[in-house]
């Protein structure tokens, strides 16, 4: 297994020339990296372009939210475009992620889609209330990951608190994609919760979402060889 492939560099940049040199200077390094709104909107989609031009893996973070013929009409586009990941809010309702399984799986047989289950900026107390929901934000987030397996979605996005979990209740092939990871040496900035890249591979996360420890690194690709080196540590591949 070819660790770098579970790694995913959240391109997060405000214009296209800035993502375009930051994937210049990690090279052959990063395979697969995230595209959210900020640089797919700046770049009006074209970053898209450039990335599968460069043969990288694209993971398409547009969190579609909408009612279920809207949704899945977006899903369509991300699935044109040939990404291997888009992802939508499982809070949309079983109903809508249905419609989007359907309408992709159409277009392109590869391309997952991912839910969101709760966004991590919010509290128990701001779920409970938003929900009317005694649940705890963790069973609230099992809960919309098996709406989401039975919707007939791949995977969701969580903490790598949550991967296991997750894994337990919508089984071992359901995909677990995880930010909130930071190696050691690395600053958590605003991310609470965190892992080291061995730690959440370890705890049964599919894929890491890492952003700024590599992008802010002053040697990008020097930063992605040591988070790759952990990750084949923690697949014991080393
Ligand atoms: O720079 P950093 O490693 O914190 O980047 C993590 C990426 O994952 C960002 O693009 C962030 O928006 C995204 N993300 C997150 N937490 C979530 C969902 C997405 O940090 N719950």
């Amino acid at each position: 297994m070819d660790a770098r492939e579970k790694i995913i560099i959240a391109l997060d940049f405000p214009t296209e020339e800035k993502a375009k040199a930051c994937v210049e200077s990690l090279g052959e390094e990063a395979v697969f990296y995230k595209v959210g709104l900020e640089l797919f909107l700046n770049s009006q989609g074209k970053i898209l372009e450039y990335l599968r031009e460069k043969g990288k893996k694209i993971f398409l973070d547009l969190k579609f939210h909408d009612i279920p013929n809207t949704t899945a009409m977006a899903s369509v586009f991300a699935a044109k475009k040939d990404v291997v990941m888009f992802n939508v809010h499982a809070s949309g309702g079983k109903k809508m992620m249905q419609k989007v399984i359907e309408e992709t799986k159409k277009i392109n047989e590869a391309a997952s889609a991912i839910a969101v289950t709760i966004l991590t900026s919010f509290s128990e107390e701001e779920i409970q209330s938003l929900f009317q929901s005694k649940l705890s934000l963790k069973e609230l987030a099992i809960h919309f990951a098996s709406l989401a397996k039975e919707a007939g979605l791949s995977g969701v996005v969580c903490s790598p608190w949550e991967a296991a979990d997750i894994k337990k209740v919508c089984g071992e092939s359901f995909q677990t994609v995880c930010p909130g990871v930071r190696p050691k040496w690395s600053a958590t900035n605003d991310q609470e919760r965190i892992m080291t890249p061995k730690e959440a591979v370890q705890h049964g996360c599919d894929y890491l979402v890492i952003g700024r420890p590599v992008t802010k690194h002053e040697n990008p690709k020097e930063a992605m060889r040591m988070i790759v080196k952990e990750v084949e540590e923690g697949l014991g591949l080393c």
